[in-house]
């Protein structure tokens, strides 16, 4: 009997200082942890990433986020490459890593003007369009029934005036192809939330076309859930009053409202926004920082991540996910676009996955 006391007293012991040994080297949590109770935290995947490659990136994913999009492999040029053939493999792996790690996927996208299969840019009637925005959207939306948590359903669909983009979809299938969407993902999976994304659409002109657009669905009687604002910004120039502004017109529409694609660009620039077929020339200023970020720039992001999440954290009650687009600044997509071979430094963790000092920033708002 002694002897069994005196087992149970050192385990306890061991289990006492386990959990404190834990608590005092987690002061800084993980991001998903610190803001649980105000939105969820997502990132963008890519097929290295959701393949557990590297295991070190990997720790830090399941670690870190809750909620994941695919920064690739749900685009219709790889689920679709053929006009009557689907490939699901690495989205079906993305949705199995999700399940496994507890991370909710977010389907990005289904209707888009880039990254389409070449079979599109050869297709000339408006019946082969049709055909093809018809079954795309009802065999990849079934195929994920039940499996993502929501859609991306229509992704860019607007111009920066705020009219609809000359898209190969409304050339051909006219200006309420964006409806249609939303109710053919609705009727193939209707348990799941549906959204509109774009970036720039907290700007005033294109807000407001958002806010047209996102009025007709409803006015159709057709279900659309939430708003993607993509928050691709700049340092130092984040436009936080118009994403305050956006963040409740869009709320009082009656929908949810994302940050889905957060990341900030520190490198020189002559345009904003992320048209994905906008580039820009190369010169001797173009990548000035190859060996490192210099204080006075990590400072100035440091901050600007703190205030934006500031300003998440005051409408929590209407943002419901913030995603940053990448795990760690060496995968990010601002290394290669809108110039190749740049370095980049635009998330919250550094190229050997370490926190930078805008994480402890955004992390010690709740601590
Ligand atoms: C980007 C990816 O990050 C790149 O890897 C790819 O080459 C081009 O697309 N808006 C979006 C995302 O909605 O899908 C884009 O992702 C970035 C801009």
């Amino acid at each position: 009997m002694k002897i069994k006391i005196f087992i149970l007293f050192v385990w306890a012991i061991v289990l006492f200082s386990n959990f404190t040994f834990q608590d005092s080297t987690y002061k800084a949590q993980s991001l998903k942890e610190a803001f649980k109770k105000d939105f969820a935290i997502g990132t963008a995947l890519n097929s290295a990433q959701i393949e557990e490659r590297n295991p070190r990136v990997n720790n830090l994913i399941v670690q870190q986020f809750n909620m994941a999009t695919p920064e690739n492999v749900m685009k219709s040029a790889l689920l679709h490459p053929k006009w009557d053939t689907y490939d699901f493999t690495m989205a079906d792996k993305l949705i199995a890593f999700g399940h496994k790690n507890n991370i909710k996927i977010n389907g990005h996208t289904l209707i888009w003007h880039s990254q389409l299969p070449g079979f599109m840019r050869r297709i000339q009637s408006s019946d082969s369009v049709k055909t093809f925005f018809t079954d795309h959207i009802k065999t990849v939306a079934s195929h994920f029934k039940g499996k993502v948590f929501s859609w991306d359903v229509v992704n860019e669909a607007l111009n920066e005036d705020g009219t609809l983009r000359n898209s190969v979809f409304f050339q051909k299938l006219g200006e309420n192809y964006v409806t249609e969407a939303f109710r053919l993902t609705q009727e193939a999976s209707p348990n799941t939330e549906l959204y509109y994304n774009d970036y720039n659409n907290e700007q005033p002109a294109k807000r407001a076309g958002c806010i047209r657009l996102i009025k007709k669905i409803q006015e159709a009687g057709v279900r659309i859930d939430g708003v993607g604002i993509q928050g691709h910004w700049h340092l130092g120039k984040i436009p936080f009053k118009d994403i305050e502004e956006s963040i409740l017109q869009y709320a009082a529409l009656g929908i949810k409202v994302m940050i889905t694609e957060l990341d900030i660009e520190i490198l020189p620039r002559n345009f904003q926004g992320a048209e994905v077929s906008q580039r820009m020339a190369n010169n001797a200023e173009s990548n000035p920082y190859p060996n490192g970020l210099p204080d006075e720039i990590q400072k100035q992001l440091a901050d600007d991540y703190e205030t934006l999440f500031k300003l998440f954290l005051k409408h929590k009650d209407k943002v419901t996910r913030v995603t940053f687009w990448g795990v760690n600044d060496g995968d990010s997509w601002l290394n290669n676009w809108p110039i190749r071979g740049r370095t980049n430094y635009p998330l919250l963790f550094d190229r050997n996955n370490q926190p930078k000092p805008a994480y402890f920033k955004v992390i010690g708002l709740k601590e």
